[in-house]
Order: structure tokens, then sequence, then C-alpha cells
């Protein structure tokens, strides 16, 4: 059955508008975990923008799912990982003027780079997932780094401008699905899905866990954050495995 990680920078996002404390992040983590979410996910991102060092480490200690750190593979960061220990690392692409991550990483571009950081995280006992576009290239090249799950980005999915862009961008997601389980990777999804989304995303792609924020924190605002992660966790627990 696939999985729900719920991402909850957008809740630091709020408070840091204020400059306060409220709303917590971590409260908020433990309200998601309340409804359902088998683990959580948090984005410190170079310039801190949401979730800040003392948030992870507060997180560390407060989540009992299973916490996924979203990170750059830049030295500062990846030496936070290391002080923290996050069960789960996801490793994304950052840009300092985008509003949220555009695209996947370059595992055949960077790898040269990517190598080090990846021994490093996995040395420390992390699980290391790789956020990538849905290419077999970008897979196998994941895979060769030694990562054991990649998240497929399914932002071209989740802004397809009609049906028939939506169908191909499943079908893309369903090939690199494939290439991914058949490389013996672990397939997560995530980027831009949500309510209405979810729903033909699962019935076509065999994914074990989809990750999901903004859609899930703005619903929160009309109807709690409770009802909200237990409306999603319901449309996943539907959706997932009917379908390939
Ligand atoms: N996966 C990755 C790699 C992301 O960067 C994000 C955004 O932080 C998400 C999933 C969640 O995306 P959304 O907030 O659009 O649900």
């Amino acid at each position: 059955m696939t999985l729900l990680g719920v991402n909850i920078d957008h809740v630091a996002t709020l408070r840091n508008a204020r400059g306060g404390t409220e709303p917590d992040p971590v409260q908020a983590a433990l309200a998601a975990e309340k409804a359902g979410a088998d683990s959580i996910v948090c984005h410190v991102r170079e310039d801190r923008r949401h979730i800040r060092d003392d948030d992870l480490r507060r997180l560390r200690k407060a989540v009992t799912t299973s916490l996924q750190l979203e990170m750059a593979p830049a030295e500062p960061i990846v030496r936070l990982a290391l002080e923290v220990h996050p069960l789960e690392v996801m490793l994304v692409p950052e840009r300092r003027q985008e509003v949220t991550t555009e695209g996947g990483l370059d595992c055949l571009a960077h790898r040269a780079t990517l190598a080090p950081v990846i021994g490093r995280l996995l040395g420390a006992g992390m699980c290391v997932s790789i956020f990538v576009d849905a290419e077999p290239s970008q897979v196998a090249a994941a895979r060769d780094l030694g990562a054991q799950t990649v998240e497929l980005h399914t932002g071209p999915y989740s802004h397809a401008h009609n049906a028939s862009d939506a169908s191909t961008q499943l079908t893309r997601l369903h090939t690199a699905a494939l290439a991914a389980a058949k490389a013996g990777l672990h397939v997560h999804a995530g980027h831009g899905l949500n309510y209405d989304n979810i729903g033909p995303l699962l019935a076509r792609v065999a994914v074990a866990k989809v990750n999901i924020g903004h859609s899930v924190i703005s619903r929160a605002v009309f109807y709690g954050l409770d009802a909200a992660v237990r409306e999603m966790k319901g449309l996943v627990r539907q959706a997932s495995g009917t379908g390939r």
C-alpha cells in the first residue's frame, strides 16, 4: 500500500511571516502523524526560508514515524544532516530565487559532486533518496550513485494543461517507476500533488510513498490539519494498488 509523507514546510512559512513561534511545525508534525501520516518531510533550505536548524532538531526528537530531510547536496546542510541524523534524506537541487523546487536533481551531470556526499550519508546509516525527473537515465544514474530510493518529480503531471498532457506525463512516470523497480530502487513521488490528481496518479503508477505539502497545508487552513491529512490518507489508501 502506498504511504503518505506530509511535508510541513509551509507551517514554518506561516510562522516566519510574523517572526514568532506560531504555528509550530513540530506541533503540525505530531498532528499529521496522529491523523495517519506515515512520515514527516521537511526541507531545510540554504536560505532557511521556512524550516530552520532548530526545527529540524526538535522534529528529530518528536517525530515517531519517520523523518525525511529534504536537502541540497551543499556542505553546511550535509553537516547538519550528519549531526541531526534523520532516518531518511532526500537530495534535491536548489536555486535561491526559486519559489519551490523546480526540477529533479541531474544525477548524470552532478555525478562527481554527488558521489562523496551520498557516500557520507550512507556511511552514517541514513537512507538516501534522490529527487529525479521521470527519466530512466536519471533513475539508472541514481542507482549507480548508491541511492536506495528515487522520488519521481510529479510537477509536469500536476501542472499538465489538459487530459492528453496529463496522460503523457503519467506514461512517463509509469515507465520511470518500472525502471526504478527493476533496478531494485524504492519509488516515491511528489510535487504538486493534490486531492484531485492523486487518484489518477496512483491508479497508473506503482509508488511506495507520496510526499505532499502545499495542498494539505492549504486545505488545513479551512478544515484543520487533522481533517486534511485524514482525507488525503483516505484517497491514497483508496487509490494505491488499484491499477498499473
Ligand atoms: N517532493 C519534493 C522533492 C519537493 O521539493 C516538494 C516541495 O517541497 C514536495 C515533494 C512537496 O511538494 P508540494 O508542496 O507541491 O506538495
